[in-house]
C-alpha cells in the first residue's frame, strides 16, 4: 500500500474511534443463543438479545434448516429480477399472514427492507415526516431519498407532529406525504402512539410506514405486532420487518397491499440489485418459526410475565426504567463510566451479558444498560440477575 491520503484517512479515523472509546473489544458468542450462551469461553446469561421468544436455537428450525439445504441447496442460484425460488414465494405468503396484509417482500435484512422502501417509494417534492429517534435506517432510507422534503418532529410528541403537519399542509398539497416510525424504540422501549398518528394522517392527507423490527412476535396477542395490539387493521399502508429479532433467524420485509408487492418488486434498487435472499436453509427455520408462534402462543405470554416481573422488580429496587413498555428495558444511569463499569461488573464478577450504552448512540447523560429478557429466561435467572444488580448498583452508588 503506498497512497499516502488514504493511508493518513485509514489512521486518523481508526484513531478517532479509539479516543472516543468505538474500539472496545467485541464480544465472541461460540454457542447457540438461548437464555444462556457461552460468550469468550464462559457460559453466562444473555441479557440483551433479540431473540424475544426464544427461537433462535429451537430444535425443530434447526431441523428445517437442515431439512431446506439439503432440498434446496445451500445458496441462492440468481437475483430475484431473474428468478425466484419457489421456498421465497411460500415464505412471503406466510409473512403476509402473520402480518395480516395482502402482501410480504423478502429483502436480505431489515437495514436493506427500509432504505430499499422507502427510497423506492418517496421521489422528489414528497415530503418524509419522522420521529426524531428513529432507527438508522430509516434515517439512511430518508437520505437516499433524494429531493424529498424532511421533517422531523419531537420523539412520540403528537401535538408537534399536529401542528408541522398543520403548518406544510399547503408546500404537501400536490405531493405524497409518509409519516414514518420505529413502532418500537429500539434504545428506549417505548411504543409509537399509532391511533393519535392515524387521526393525523388522515386529516392531513399522509400514508403511515411503521418499522416493526422489535414489535412483530413481541406486541398484539399473537405477536402480529402494533396493527394488532392496537387494532388498527387497514389503518397502516407499510409494514416493514425483520426476521433477526423474535423470529431468530435472518432477513427483512414489506408487508403491505399487493400493488405494493409488484412495484417494490420492480423498482425497489437494494432488492432488485441483491442477489441476498433468505436462502433455503433461513426460509424453512422461519416457515417453521411462523409455525410454532401460531401453535404456541405461550411463548408471547412467557415474555411479557417475564417483562412485567422484571420491570417492577426493577423500579422496587429503585433503578431508573425510563418509559419502557416493553421487553426493553434501560436501566439509566447518566454517568458513561458508571455504565461501562456496572456492565463489565456484571459480566466478569456475576456471568450476565448485557451492553451498556453512551453518546452518540444515546443523547449526552442518558448513559445506560439496556437489558432485553426473552421467552426462556427462567425465575431463577431473573432473580439472579437482580440480585447481582441489586448488589453492584448499591457498590456503585447507582440506586
Ligand atoms: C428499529 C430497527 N429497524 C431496523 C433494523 C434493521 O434490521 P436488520 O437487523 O434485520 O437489518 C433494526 C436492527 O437493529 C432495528 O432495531
Amino acid at each position: 500500500m503506498s497512497n499516502k491520503k488514504y493511508i493518513e484517512f485509514i489512521k486518523a479515523q481508526v484513531d478517532d474511534l479509539k479516543n472516543i472509546g468505538f474500539l472496545s473489544k467485541i464480544n465472541i458468542v461460540e454457542s447457540s443463543v438461548s437464555s444462556k450462551s457461552i460468550i469468550d469461553g464462559k457460559e453466562v446469561i444473555f441479557l440483551c438479545s433479540n431473540n424475544y421468544l426464544g427461537l433462535a436455537n429451537h430444535p425443530e428450525m434447526i431441523k428445517a434448516a437442515k431439512d431446506f439445504a439439503e432440498k434446496y441447496g445451500a445458496g441462492i442460484p440468481a437475483g430475484r429480477g431473474v428468478i425466484t425460488m419457489s421456498i421465497i414465494l411460500e415464505l412471503e405468503k406466510k409473512l403476509a399472514e402473520f402480518k395480516g396484509e395482502e402482501s410480504a417482500l423478502c429483502y436480505p435484512t431489515g437495514y436493506t427492507a427500509n432504505i430499499g422502501a422507502i427510497w423506492s417509494l418517496m421521489s422528489e417534492g414528497d415530503t418524509i415526516v419522522s420521529d426524531e429517534l428513529n432507527h438508522a435506517s430509516i434515517i439512511d432510507g430518508c437520505r437516499l431519498a433524494r429531493g424529498t422534503n424532511r421533517i422531523v418532529y419531537g420523539h412520540l410528541d403528537m401535538d408537534d407532529l399536529e401542528t408541522k403537519m398543520k403548518n406544510s399542509v399547503k408546500a404537501r398539497s400536490k405531493t405524497k406525504t409518509m409519516i414514518i416510525t420505529d413502532s418500537v424504540f429500539s434504545m428506549d422501549g417505548d411504543i409509537c402512539k399509532l391511533p393519535e398518528m392515524i387521526e393525523i394522517a388522515e386529516k392531513y392527507d399522509a400514508f403511515i410506514f411503521l418499522d416493526e423490527a422489535h414489535a412483530s412476535g413481541v406486541l398484539g396477542k399473537t405477536g402480529k405486532g402494533t396493527v394488532e395490539h392496537y387494532n388498527a387493521y387497514g389503518k397502516v399502508e407499510v409494514q416493514m420487518g425483520t426476521l433477526s429479532k423474535a423470529i431468530g433467524t435472518l432477513g427483512g420485509y414489506v408487508a403491505g397491499s399487493e400493488e405494493l408487492y409488484y412495484y417494490l418488486h420492480r423498482r425497489s434498487r437494494p432488492f432488485y440489485f441483491s442477489t441476498g435472499f433468505p436462502h433455503p436453509a433461513v426460509c424453512g427455520a422461519t416457515l417453521k418459526a411462523l409455525e410454532i408462534i401460531r401453535r404456541e402462543p405461550e411463548r408471547i405470554e412467557r415474555l411479557w410475565n417475564n417483562t412485567r416481573y422484571f420491570k417492577k422488580e426493577l423500579e422496587n429496587l429503585g433503578f431508573n426504567i425510563g418509559i419502557s413498555q416493553t421487553p426493553i428495558t434501560p436501566i439509566i444511569i447518566g454517568s458513561p463510566e458508571k455504565a461501562q463499569t456496572l456492565s463489565r461488573l456484571l459480566y466478569e464478577k456475576e456471568g450476565i451479558f448485557v451492553q451498556a450504552f453512551s453518546y452518540p448512540i444515546v443523547p449526552k447523560g442518558a448513559d445506560r444498560i439496556r437489558t432485553i429478557v426473552n421467552a426462556n429466561h427462567t425465575r431463577e435467572e431473573l432473580d439472579y440477575v437482580l440480585g447481582s444488580l441489586e448488589n453492584l448498583g448499591k457498590d456503585l452508588e447507582i440506586i
